[in-house]
């Protein structure tokens, strides 16, 4: 029977190599950046079993289609199983994996604590300094303008982004970015989501005034 460290060492292990073939916006830095925002807003919350909470942020991303496709829930309960992890704790870890995402997280299931703490981190990674660096990242990847004049900005929130189609990256702040501060869980995600979100605000004014001189 292993121990916690040891389980979150060999579920690390298996994770890192998982993502070791993937584009930066969903390599293991991510991975690295959700777990540890996810422990901070545990802490800083007071509630939340910290183990759960761990090994949800590892695997937040395990079966993602960016990520090659695989059965997510099947391959999580393989691992843990084979470290003879509490079925309890694995089938929380499967329903953070199977609920985290934009699309899916908006229909109101009931969430665990360890779900609304690493949903919070993962949205917190696509905000900021750090998401305004990941969404140039991903459009240059997928070989997208960074900002296209003749297309207006706030046509189809939430949608746009469902398409995963934004006209530009500018666009995707508004189609996704912006929309994250209000889809906070905790107390402590949303405190951390309005600076994210004023920065990206700070960010978009001087954008527009050096697209727009004089204006
Ligand atoms: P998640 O990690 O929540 O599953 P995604 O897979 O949708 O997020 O996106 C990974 C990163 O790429 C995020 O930072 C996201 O903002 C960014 N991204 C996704 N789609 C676009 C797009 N069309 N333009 C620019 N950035 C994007
Ligand atoms: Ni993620």
């Amino acid at each position: 029977m292993k121990n916690e460290k040891e389980i979150i060492e060999a579920v690390t292990a298996f994770v890192r190599e998982a993502v070791s073939s993937h584009d930066s916006g969903h390599g293991w830095s991510h991975i690295e950046r959700v777990v540890r925002l996810a422990l901070y807003i545990c802490d800083c919350e007071g509630r939340g079993d910290r183990f759960v909470v761990e090994l949800g942020a590892l695997m937040h991303d395990v079966g993602d289609h960016k990520f090659g496709a695989h059965n997510g829930p099947e391959e999580i309960s393989r691992l843990l199983e084979s470290l003879r992890v509490d079925g309890s704790v694995i089938k929380e870890v499967i329903s953070i994996n199977e609920n985290i995402s934009f699309s899916k997280g908006r229909h109101a299931i009931e969430k665990s604590i360890a779900l609304r703490i690493v949903q919070d981190a993962d949205r917190l990674d696509a905000m900021g300094a750090i998401g305004i660096a990941r969404a140039f990242n991903y459009g240059g990847f997928k070989g997208n303008e960074i900002y296209n004049p003749h297309k207006g900005l706030t046509s189809n929130p939430g949608e746009v982004y469902a398409s995963s189609k934004s006209v530009s990256t500018i666009h995707h702040f508004y189609d996704k970015l912006l929309l994250l501060k209000d889809l906070m869980n905790t107390e402590t995600g949303r405190r951390l989501a309005q600076e994210r979100h004023d920065f990206m605000i700070t960010y978009l004014d001087q954008f527009f005034r050096e697209w727009n001189p004089g204006n």
